[in-house]
C-alpha cells in the first residue's frame, strides 16, 4: 500500500509517496534513508499525515499522528525482507546526497553491490518509522449525487470518537 506522507519542513509543508510495509496495533510502518529530508524533518517535528487513495472504490483515508523510529530489530527484519536490488539501493543511496550525474549513481550502486555480504546487513543509514494514528478520516465518494461520506475518528485514550463531517 502506497501513501503520500506529509511532514513539516521548518514550518512549510512537504510531501512524498512512501510504501507502507506494515500495519499493526501501534500504527503504520514505513522505511527510508535516515539522512533523507523526511527523516530530518521528522526529527525536528515528529508528526506526519499519510493520505491514501483507492480510485476504483472512490475511497480516501487520511491518518495523522506522532512518528517514532521503529526499533533496530524491526528495521533489520524489514531490511532482510527486501529484494536484493532494494537492499543494494538502500546501501547505495543516501537520499540527501546531490549527485554529479547518473554515472555517480551507477558507481555508488556498483560499489554497494560489490560490498554486500550474504546475508546482507542493514546499513546504518536506513531505518523504519512508525506513525501512531491519533486522527483518522475516511472518505467514501458517491459521485452520482456528490453526498460523500466523511467520518473522522479522534483517539480518546483507548477508544475512538467518531464524527460525521460535511463533505
Ligand atoms: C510509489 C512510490 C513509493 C515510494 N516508496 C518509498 C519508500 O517506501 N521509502 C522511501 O524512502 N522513498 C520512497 N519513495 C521515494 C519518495 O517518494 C521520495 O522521493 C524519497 O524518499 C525522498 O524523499 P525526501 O527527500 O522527502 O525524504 C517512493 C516513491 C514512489 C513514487
Amino acid at each position: 500500500m502506497v501513501g503520500c506522507l506529509a511532514t513539516v519542513d521548518d514550518g512549510a509543508p512537504d510531501a512524498r509517496m512512501v510504501l507502507i510495509r506494515g500495519v499493526d496495533e501501534r500504527g503504520l510502518h514505513f522505511f527510508t534513508s535516515t539522512t533523507s529530508a523526511k527523516a530530518r524533518q521528522l526529527a525536528v517535528t515528529p508528526r506526519a499525515c499519510l493520505v491514501f487513495w483507492w480510485e476504483p472504490q472512490m475511497r480516501q483515508a487520511r491518518v495523522r499522528g506522532a512518528v517514532t523510529r521503529l526499533p533496530d530489530d524491526e528495521a533489520d527484519a524489514g531490511f532482510a525482507q527486501l529484494d536484493r536490488s532494494s537492499q543494494i539501493a538502500a546501501r547505495a543511496s543516501d537520499q540527501y546526497a546531490v549527485l554529479e550525474g547518473r554515472a555517480e549513481l551507477e558507481a555508488r550502486f556498483e560499489e554497494a553491490r560489490q560490498g554486500m555480504r550474504a546475508p546482507a546487513v542493514r546499513p546504518p543509514g536506513w531505518g523504519g518509522f512508525l506513525l501512531s494514528p491519533d486522527e483518522v478520516e475516511l472518505w467514501q465518494g458517491h459521485p452520482d449525487d456528490r453526498m460523500h461520506d466523511r467520518l473522522r475518528f479522534l483517539r480518546d485514550g483507548d477508544s475512538w470518537v467518531c464524527r460525521r463531517l460535511a463533505p
